[in-house]
């Protein structure tokens, strides 16, 4: 199963987590990202989680790397994500940290891939060809994500530096596994940029992925790919990959249409619709 954007700071979003129960005692749970701004609810959310479902994957979303002025945990930039990385540890959840869990129930052998990878401000801005543009273009129209004031990137000088050394990374891993068994990427954010392409403002498209994996599901042996961070729940296919957003979202968005997915959604086996 598969979820994301949990948001639960709001109480209506953290009801539903309350609520959340696999179907069956096999179920494995993918969390996609942005749980929780604190330290201390990501802990409760995840806590939760890992007590019902036999395994939790879990991956950072932008929301989880603020360092907000309320939170005691004051870690910044990869410290925070260490530090998340260690509260998965002693809940026995998956992080991007550990190695990559294969599925062998029904539908499998499919190597649940959890990354960690941000952005690099190369989904450029309508017209722009370089970031300073692309940034510049935001500022002009006012849509500037919340991360360029709450998510710090020490000790690399920018976001994305940070991007660029994740991605160098983890190509190296996913090389190094063995390439007969599929990957089930799971990201906070698409590895393609086509996704975005939906949003309001595209502009906000440059704190939502990199370039530098547009080719991944094809170079890859790949099984589908899970993410969140737009909060439009939907299933697209590209190149033949089926790639599912799968947003709780805030509760002004999830109060328009309900959950017309399903709050959790089924990952494998794949349901025989869809
Ligand atoms: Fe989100
Ligand atoms: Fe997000």
């Amino acid at each position: 199963m598969a979820i994301s954007d949990l948001h639960i700071s709001y109480e209506e979003n953290r009801e539903i987590v309350r609520g959340l129960r696999p179907e069956t005692p096999d179920d494995w749970l993918i969390v996609a990202g942005d749980v929780a701004e604190t330290v201390a609810d990501v802990r409760w959310a995840l806590g939760l989680l890992a007590e019902r479902f036999a395994k939790v994957v879990w991956v950072p979303g932008n929301h989880e790397l603020w360092t907000m002025k309320d939170d005691p945990v004051q870690a910044r930039g990869v410290a925070r994500y260490e530090a998340l990385v260690a509260l998965c540890r002693e809940l026995g959840v998956v992080s991007p940290e550990d190695e990559y869990p294969v599925w062998t129930g029904e539908g499998g052998p499919v190597r649940i891939t959890p990354l960690f990878l941000g952005y690099d401000y190369t989904w450029y801005a309508p017209g722009t060809s370089t970031k300073e543009e692309s940034l510049a273009y935001a500022h002009n129209t006012g849509v500037v994500c919340t991360d360029e004031y709450y998510l710090h990137h020490d000790p690399y000088p920018s976001r994305d530096d940070w991007c660029r050394a994740r991605v160098a990374e983890t190509e190296r891993r996913l090389l190094g596994c063995d390439q007969s068994v599929p990957f089930l990427f799971v990201n906070h954010y698409p590895l393609v940029r086509e996704p975005t392409r939906v949003l309001h403002y595209p502009e906000f498209a440059q704190w939502c992925g990199t370039e530098l994996t547009a080719d991944w599901h094809t170079r890859f042996n790949t099984a589908g790919m899970i993410y969140g961070h737009l909060h439009i729940p939907r299933i697209t296919h590209h190149d033949g990959v089926k790639f599912q957003e799968v947003s709780l979202g805030y509760p002004r968005e999830w109060r328009r249409h309900g959950h017309p997915h399903g709050v959790l959604r089924r990952i494998l086996p794949t349901p025989s619709r869809v």
